[in-house]
């Protein structure tokens, strides 16, 4: 009932005047060691998918071409008033992750952060990053994962009957996910407590 795409755009609009005060500090340090594992080249055309108020924009380089969506309008009303504030030309859209308007092969480096574990198919949004990335394009993906050799216990998903409700899915698993996607991980690193939420760096198979 609660891990739809309407629910998503509902509770993000809600959490929109809120997202700063709670997602900004903690996931600092995480943004900026996912963000340094991207191989990046001046002019790179980069798209940050379910980009929230833009918290991620802090790490971007300056000198590519930045294009970033959500799905929660007032998420992307705060995107675009930071790219402003920081003075960067930032092309932000209202767009789901599920079905992105953009051409095939289009994008060097694709950003997914703390969207994984909140779309309710992230195996969609993955199919799309993927279509819409260049054969050598980078994907670059922070969230909480449950860990790839084991599935979830009962405590854990217990628990993730409530998270998931409020905030986030936590028994999903990176790896499965992103081979499933047609992905190759590079690069997959603990950032925060312990190995729940991870940075991974991946590309086209
Ligand atoms: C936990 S927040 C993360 C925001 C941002 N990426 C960050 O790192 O701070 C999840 C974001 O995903 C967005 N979202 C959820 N489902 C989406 C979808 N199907 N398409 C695009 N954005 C989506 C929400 O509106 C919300 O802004």
């Amino acid at each position: 009932m609660f891990n739809t795409t309407t629910w998503n755009r509902r509770r993000y609009s809600l959490y929109a005047p809120i997202y700063d005060a709670v997602a900004r500090r903690v996931f600092r340090r995480a943004r900026r060691i996912a963000l340094s594992q991207v191989h990046w080249q001046r002019g790179m055309r980069v798209l940050v998918v379910g980009a929230g108020t833009g918290l991620d924009l802090y790490f971007l380089p300056r000198d590519v071409e930045l294009h970033a969506s959500d799905l929660a309008p007032a998420m992307v009303r705060r995107l675009a008033r930071r790219a402003e504030s920081l003075g960067m030309d930032v092309q932000t859209t209202v767009m789901d992750a599920e079905c992105l308007e953009y051409p095939d092969d289009h994008f060097d480096v694709v950003v997914m952060h703390l969207i994984l574990a909140v779309m309710p198919d992230p195996q969609r949004g993955l199919d799309e990053a993927r279509r819409v990335m260049k054969p050598d394009g980078q994907l670059c993906v922070l969230d909480k994962f449950q860990a790839d050799d084991r599935p979830s216990g009962m405590g854990r998903q217990a628990l993730n009957a409530l998270t998931s409700a409020i905030a986030t899915d936590i028994t999903r698993q990176a790896r499965p996910l992103l081979e499933a996607g047609g992905f190759v991980i590079e690069q997959d690193t603990p950032v925060m407590m312990g190995s729940l939420v991870r940075a991974l760096l991946a590309r086209p198979a």
